[in-house]
This record gives structure tokens, sequence and C-alpha cells, in this order.
């Protein structure tokens, strides 16, 4: 049994800050184009620099990539592409040496295709792994062999495949190369457990586990309500029947370690999140939901939408009352799955500075542990390309071949622009030089054009960039408890420019002002709050030595006050 007296990380996880790797695109040590473990060894300083307390991997495994590394075909590897076994222990020493935790992707709703439980499961009815995945009957209508229901997969037409030699059809929530893993079958599940313990000996400090809601299926697999766009099935996969009894027996395993568990959420409310992280007993010590990723847009980008301030400020508004006393939130703007954020709820053209800092104030200073995704603290921005061919993410070629196809080509394109997650998975800007300090060589994807004032280098000599902006941000949380475990209070909800949050801790007051406007805004300060009274400990522009604090808010200004 592993000495849980040696991670504390379960219990400090409410102070620490995480950032997260999409490794292919983050630093490429080798020269082959490609992002690797010899780059992140590269940049742990920096990520040190940056004030963070741990890195979340998304993930390193073999994966032939239909879906970039969340498609798995060996669990107990490194994907050659981005080292080996070995350099990972040395990226892994370097990180702990430095006071840096590793967090590793844990993706067991599905493997590959190509992992070999499944090239064995779709041999037969009756080999060892037959049972390791979600099989089905053809259901015979009119004398046809058809799926076993009418689900959608969330990536690729229908959920169902058929695979002659069993003559029967796999599910697939995601793409079709990868197969949902039967979580009925307590074999699976020693499995996933087998999986668990050989990377928390080699001395990992704890997981996110990708949909980890997805993985209890209803047992009966009932027809859903076609009518629902996208999720047609959801109700029958999401928070199933079984799903505290399995992840019980995966908390276990991580409690025996002091691992730290975060669960990725997709669509949940923030009931049922309360179910999963309240209290001694949770299974999970965090989870990531979507609402506050959905102020610009219907359905996660099934239909966009212009930016709306008042939503954002709802959905941020709910989870940080709703869990207060209750539970902790993960703080996210950014992540491998979202377009940038700044091109979301920014304005990148006029106030790019200003609207990526006013961004990173409106969530660094909520109660939570902030997760910052590589390049949104550069602030990077979206790519657009030219053509549909030219986008690789399987979840943007399925949204732009299957929905909305009568409209014209132009409008299609444009709405893969703004939602493709291709955006947020372009090379890492750490320069100006050719291919911006990612590779020597040609990267393997596109470049943002803008690399050439947006990069790292840049930004680390220019004390005003968001760059500088969000380690101060990083580095005033640390030194304030109240900014970390302060209640919050939202003011002028229905305000459609200003966002003007609170934090109260003992006897520390914080007020968080931000502007989302790109005009000047009269200031609203909340009753009992004067701003004579109090000190300025951050803001996004630069006169703060001579500012009026009653003066008119600036485009997306920033003003943080403590009281004296
Ligand atoms: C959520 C991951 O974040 C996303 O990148 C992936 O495509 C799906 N889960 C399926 O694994």
């Amino acid at each position: 049994m592993a000495d849980t007296t040696k991670n504390t990380i379960i219990r400090d996880f409410r102070s620490m800050s995480f950032y997260q790797i999409w490794i292919r695109s983050f630093a490429d040590g080798n020269g082959d184009g490609i992002g690797d473990l010899i780059g992140v060894y590269d940049k742990l300083d920096y990520i040190k620099s940056l004030g963070v307390d741990g890195i979340w991997f998304s993930p390193l495994y073999p994966s032939p990539n239909a879906d970039f590394g969340y498609d798995i075909s060996d669990y107990y590897d490194i994907h050659p592409d981005y080292g080996d076994l070995d350099l990972f222990k040395k990226v892994l020493k370097g990180a702990h040496d430095r006071g840096l935790k590793i967090l590793m992707d844990l993706v067991v709703n599905h493997t590959s295709d190509e992992h070999k439980w499944f090239l064995e499961s779709k041999k037969s009815r009756d080999n060892a792994y037959s049972d390791y995945y979600i099989w089905k009957d053809p259901k015979i209508v009119k004398g046809k062999k058809c799926p076993p229901n009418n689900w959608d997969s969330l990536f690729e037409g229908k959920a169902w495949e058929y695979v002659p030699e069993r003559d029967q059809y796999y599910l697939h929530i995601f793409a079709r190369k990868q197969p949902d893993l039967n979580m009925d079958n307590p074999v699976v599940r020693q499995e996933v457990k087998k999986i668990m313990r050989f990377w928390l000996s080699m001395g990992v400090d704890g997981f996110r586990e990708d949909v980890i809601t997805f993985i209890s299926k209803h047992p009966d697999l009932p027809d859903g309500n076609p009518f629902i766009p996208i999720a047609n099935g959801m109700p029958f996969y999401k928070d199933g029947p079984k799903i505290q009894e399995y992840l019980r027996e995966f908390r276990d395993v991580c409690l025996e370690y002091g691992a730290l568990q975060i669960g990725e959420a997709p669509m949940t409310t923030v009931e049922t999140a309360l179910l999963y992280i309240t209290g001694k007993e949770r299974t999970l010590d965090m989870m990531f939901h979507f609402d506050h990723m959905m102020a610009d847009c219907f359905l996660t980008e099934y239909i966009h939408r212009d930016f709306n301030l008042v939503k954002l400020k709802s959905a941020f508004s709910k989870w940080q009352t709703r869990l207060l006393g209750k539970g902790w939130n993960a703080l996210y703007l950014e992540n491998h799955d979202h377009p940038r954020i700044i091109s979301r709820y920014g304005d990148e053209k006029n106030f790019w500075r200003e609207s990526g800092t006013a961004l990173a104030a409106c969530y660094l200073f909520q109660q939570g542990t902030p997760f910052i995704y590589q390049g949104q603290e550069i602030g990077m921005t979206n790519i657009s390309l030219s053509s549909i061919d030219k986008y690789i993410d399987v979840s943007s070629k399925n949204n732009y071949n299957n929905f909305h196809t009568n409209w014209p080509k132009a409008k299609r394109l444009k709405r893969i622009m703004d939602s493709s997650r291709d955006s947020s998975r372009t090379p890492m800007q750490w320069n100006s030089d050719k291919y911006a300090g990612f590779s020597s060589v040609k990267p393997w994807f596109y470049i943002n054009h803008n690399y050439k004032t947006v990069n790292v280098e840049a930004e680390e000599k220019d004390p005003d960039s968001i760059l500088n902006f969000y380690k101060k941000c990083l580095a005033i949380r640390k030194e304030n408890k109240g900014l970390i475990y302060g209640r919050y209070f939202e003011h002028f909800h229905f305000s459609k420019k200003l966002y003007v949050y609170t934090r109260r801790y003992k006897n520390e007051r914080y007020l968080i002002m931000i502007s989302f406007s790109n005009i000047e805004e009269k200031i609203k300060v909340p009753k009992g709050y004067d701003l004579n009274e109090m000190e300025l400990l951050i803001s996004n522009y630069k006169d703060t030595d001579s500012i009026d604090f009653y003066a008119n808010l600036r485009p997306y200004e920033v003003r943080v006050f403590k009281n004296k």
C-alpha cells in the first residue's frame, strides 16, 4: 500500500492552480514538428514561473489519434511521438523537484478501436475480451439489420457500428474509433483500477477523468428522444444507475495514494454535481462543468450567438453560490475542447490586451481551483482556416458535415471557425522566430499568424502584458486567503456591461470590478463599499497611482480592491 502521508494534494488542492498541457502543440524538443516531453521538460521553469502548482496533461498515451489522444491504444505507455516512460519519469521528477504536481488524463469511458482489448473483443462473442465493450444484437426492422437503438454519437453519425464477425453492433458515444467500455463488467473495472495504480505508484498525483459521468449506461439502452439535436440518448448514459458505485471503487484506489480526482462532466447541472463532490464521502474532488461555456452559443455550438454577459454571470454565480460550503469549483475558461476565450467573450481586434486581462480577472478571483490552458496566459486567439478540409478535429468535421447542411457553404464554414476545437490546438507561440519558437521545422499544424506579437518572449518583457497579468493575479490569489476561501456575492446582475463581484472572508473584503464594454462605462459600486477606504490590488490600466477610484471604467478595465 502506498504511503498516503506523502501526498498532500488531496488536502491542499483548494489553494492550488494548474496549467493544462495538450502536448502535441506545446513545445517540440526533438525537432520533428510535434510537441513532446523533451519540450515539456525544457519548459518546466516557464510553467513554474507562472505561479501555478501543477500540470494536467491531456493524454500522453499511444493512440491512433482519431481524437488526438482521447482514443487510447495502450494505457501503460507513452505515445512514441512524445517520448517514452523514462522520459515521462524524468518530467515527473523535474516537476516534483520544482514543487509542481502532475495530473494525468484518465480516459476510460472508451478506448481506441485499435486497443488490443477491442481487437480481441470484436473477433467473437466468446473470447476473454468479448464482454469488455457494449455489444448488442441488431434490431430487425422490415427484415433489415438496424442499430439496437436510435442514439446519436456526439462525434460521428449514429452511436452504433456493425461488426460482421460478431453479427452485432458496438456502442460508441464518441467517434467510431472510440468504442465504449462495458463498465458493468467487473473485470473492466479491475483493469481501470490497475491502470490507476500503475500511474499512481509511479508518483503521479491524480487524474482528470474524461467524461466520467458517462461510464454507467442504462441497462436497457432505451431509445432516446430523436428531437434532441446532437445528444439523443444522453439521458440514458449520463449519471447512470451505477455511476456512484463505480466511482467509489476508483476513489478508494486514489485515496490509498492521497491522489486528486477531477471529473469532466459535460451538460451536468449544479444539483447533479453536488451528488459527486459533496462531503467526505465524495466520489470526486471537483468537476469540470460547461455552463459558463455557453454564453455565446446554444447546445455547445449547435448554434452560435452573440456573447451575452448576463448569461455568463448567471452561470458563474449559480456555481459559486450553490457550491459554497458543500463542494469545490474547478475554474476554467479554456481547454483543448473550446475555442480561445478572447475570440469568444473578449474583443481580439480592438482590445486584445484589455479583454484578455479582463477575462483572467473574471475567473481567477472566484472560489475554486483555477486551470489555465496553454496559450491562454499569453492571449492566443482563434484561427480561421479557408476550407473545411484544413480542419482536422473529428467533431468539427462532424459539425460541418451533419448539421445545418442546408446553409450556404460560407455560413457553415463560419460556424466551424467560431466553434472548432482546432483553434485551441495550434502550436504554442514562444517567440517571433520562424515557427513561433515551437519547433525548428514546419509544425504538424497551422500556426496562428499573430505569433510575431502574441508570444511568450515578447510578453515576458512587457510588464503590462497578458502574461504578466496572469502571473500577478495568481500571486495575489496565493497571498490573500479571502480570495481562495471567501464567500462570493455578485452585484448588478442585470448590467450587460459590468461584472462586479465581492469576496468576504473573516474581516477581509474584496471587490472585483470588470468592464466588458468597448466604451467607457459609469462605475457601479455595491452598497457598503467605500473605494477611498480600500487599496487597489491590481488593474489592467497603467495610471493606477493617480486614478480617481470612482472614475468611469475604461474599455475592459479591471479594478480589484481590498479593504485596508
Ligand atoms: C472529452 C475530452 O476533453 C475531449 O477532447 C474528447 O474528445 C472527449 N472527451 C472524448 O474522449
